[in-house]
């Protein structure tokens, strides 16, 4: 392991401060002690498919865990359908006039919409797409802002059996390109505009862009989020014939859609995540064993109730806006909070104010938004009333103590307990966590497996490291795993099921962690070539790629260094063409073309242009030297590489780049 988690570990073993779950709370818990963990441990399959009972099935399954390592299968025979269980389900009882999304845009306009209101789009939004020719299995593309409608979209699909492919609406229209290209999408669902920042985010520009290069999109509906100004012809031109206004073909779609019953293993979504190629990974989660894990996670760490206002600040582009803000609370009944914008827009009170506007009392935001809170200052939170929340929770990269005290004090005002979230895109639902009415807590560590999860540290040898650092694996299937990489089962195999040779049970994650004596997990971070900037994951590869796509660009590495608010920021190492110089304008042209070729989250921070690269005598580029570089370390071993004098003058440059 790197020098920076072995840094970790330290800081980390001081860490001696315990919180058990307060009074009130506790008492008022759904899980309040270790029985029900202890039950799911002794036969993690029964706990699954009592928590998967939950859920409303069509026909039951006959057997409910197939497992041929490294392929799983579970609640085998069963039929469901996604939608049902997040509308329909609750339309015929005491939720149908509850509010199931509560959202805000960033200019401040609102909407509500009841289960009943939910119900009512989402049938008719499954019509639109059928009428666009849209069957089971086929590939949808949803780019939008954080607008209801991208829920809808989301569950339409679902409803009619197709498969959703999200792409964050932050993404350039390359990465947008690719996506569509991997999924095979046939329709994209787009909006004119998004607000961030006061700014208009021209995604239908954007959508236009790419698809000039998709040949698989027949047709593209259009949502008008620039509503008041009328639709705009610079940031929607519509192409006859492909291009459709939601609004208009929503006033044509019939009332009631019949949903598609869909097999369990069937597949839900798929979502890209980043890897260590530069080629992204398109995770595909299936239909009944996602939801069980979506919908299982969100009531128990959580501890939902009907009353509850949750609210999660992710974006429908990443997993924990599939899980947390759609189908974990939807199927659930719960009441949501959607936020559009940025958290200090127009002000740095913009979540608090929003807190108290909304009566939240559950809410998940990540690390680096705590540690930009934090910054900004308590004065932007001490005038709003916050007393209505009861549980708080992180997601997206470790959490240092620090920010976890200060959300524990500052936002919880000490009452509330704190649930430290870890999971993956892979994963489709929390894996390590604490149970906020029945576990004790200790800041900076996501505590203990979930229920009928099985956690487990390997070396380097799958020897299990009971106290101490390791690799994190989980050694038991469970129901809201991958299934497969979308086009790329090799991938699947290769990526998760292969760091231990002969053991093609045990899904290695991509982290290191530690374990205390009480068995308590610490999240260390990635081992690979990933990069964690503000709770996002890039691939140092997918960087590379876009540097090198610059004609002045002959060779790039990229590497994270530590970054006070972001956890970690990028770093990139750039040799030039011939013919190139290096100077400060094209420092910044290289910015701007990550982010133009990726999207602004993989804009590096830092540009050093160096005559050469540290490499191995086989000409591997050495990113551990680079790292240490970068985060300004004592540089380690060098005596394996080529020519040994380039990485003491790159750290020279570096150093005197950065007074
Ligand atoms: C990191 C986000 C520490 C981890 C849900 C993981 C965390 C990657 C935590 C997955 C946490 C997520 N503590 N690290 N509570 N949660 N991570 O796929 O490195 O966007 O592998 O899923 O985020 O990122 P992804």
């Amino acid at each position: 392991m790197s020098s920076a988690s072995t840094a970790n570990i330290d800081v980390l073993l001081s860490e001696h401060r315990r919180f058990p779950p307060p009074e009130p709370f506790r008492s008022h818990a759904l899980v309040r002690d270790g029985t029900f963990a202890a039950d799911a441990d002794r036969d993690p399959v029964a706990f699954w498919e009592a928590r998967a009972r939950e859920l409303e099935w069509i026909t039951p399954w006959h057997s409910a865990l197939e497992w041929t390592p490294p392929f799983a299968k579970w609640f085998l025979g069963g039929t469901l359908n996604a939608s049902v269980n997040c509308v329909d389900r609750h339309i015929r009882g005491a939720r149908r006039n509850a509010a199931a999304i509560i959202w805000e845009g960033e200019p401040g306009d609102r909407r509500t919409l009841t289960y009943w209101d939910l119900y009512r789009e989402v049938n008719q939004a499954a019509n639109m797409l059928r009428a666009l020719g849209v069957k089971k299995g086929d590939r949808v593309a949803i780019y939008l802002p954080l607008v209801p409608e991208a829920v809808v979209s989301m569950l339409a699909c679902a409803r009619i059996g197709a498969i959703h492919s999200v792409v964050f609406g932050g993404f350039s229209p390359d990465s947008l390109r690719d996506r569509i290209n991997d999924a095979g999408a046939t329709v994209l669902i787009t909006a004119d505009g998004g607000y961030r920042r006061g700014q208009v985010v021209p995604l239908k520009r954007n959508a236009d862009a790419a698809i000039a290069e998709c040949p698989t999109i027949e047709h593209v509906v259009v949502v008008q989020r620039r509503s008041g100004s009328g639709p705009d012809e610079s940031f929607a031109e519509m192409q006859e014939g492909r291009d459709h206004w939601w609004h208009r073909l929503m006033r044509k779609a019939a009332q009631w859609c019949e949903p598609e019953v869909m097999d369990a293993e069937d597949l839900l979504f798929i979502l890209y995540t980043s890897g260590t190629t530069g080629k992204p990974k398109g995770i595909a989660h299936s239909t009944g064993g996602y939801l069980t894990g979506a919908a299982a996670t969100m009531k128990y760490v959580f501890d939902l109730r009907d009353d509850d206002v949750f609210w999660c600040t992710a974006d429908v582009g990443w997993i924990t806006g599939h899980s947390y803000l759609t189908y974990g609370p939807l199927a659930n009944g719960a009441t949501c909070v959607l936020y559009e914008g940025a958290p200090d827009w127009p002000t740095q009170d913009r979540f608090w104010s929003m807190c108290e506007r909304y009566g939240v009392t559950i809410f998940y935001t990540a690390p680096t938004a705590i540690r930009a809170f934090m910054k900004w200052g308590t004065s932007f939170v001490t005038p709003h009333d916050l007393s209505r929340l009861r549980l708080l929770g992180s997601v997206g990269e470790p959490i240092n103590p620090e920010a976890w005290i200060w959300y524990h004090e500052v936002i919880g005002k000490g009452r509330c307990p704190i649930v430290d979230t870890w999971w993956q895109t892979e994963t489709g639902a929390i894996m390590i966590t604490p149970l906020p009415g029945a576990t004790e807590t200790k800041p900076g560590s996501a505590t203990m497996p979930f229920p009928g999860i099985r956690a487990a540290l390997m070396d380097a040898n799958a020897n299990e490291i009971v106290e101490g650092g390791g690799l994190l694996t989980i050694t038991h299937p469970w129901p809201s795993m991958l299934r497969t990489i979308w086009g790329d089962r090799q991938r699947y195999v290769d990526t998760y099921f292969s760091k231990w040779p002969g053991r093609p049970d045990l899904y290695f994650a991509g982290d290191g962690a530690k374990r205390d004596a009480d068995g308590y997990y610490w999240i260390l971070g990635r081992v690979d070539d990933v990069l964690n900037v503000a709770g996002h994951r890039i691939g140092t590869m997918e960087v590379e790629s876009a540097l090198v796509d610059h004609p002045a660009v002959a060779e790039a590495a990229v590497v994270g260094k530590h970054h006070e608010l972001k956890g970690q920021a990028i770093a990139a190492f750039v040799t030039l063409r011939a013919g190139h110089h290096a100077s400060s304008e094209l420092r910044d042209t290289l910015r701007e073309h990550v982010a133009l070729k990726i999207g602004a989250l993989a804009r590096p921070d830092d540009i050093l242009f160096s005559a050469d690269l540290p490499k191995t005598r086989s000409g591997k580029i050495m990113r551990r030297l680079l790292r240490d570089i970068a985060e300004g370390r004592a540089l380690g071993d060098t005596t394996t590489l080529a020519d040994p004098s380039v990485v003491a003058s790159l750290k020279d440059q570096y150093e005197s780049q950065e007074s």
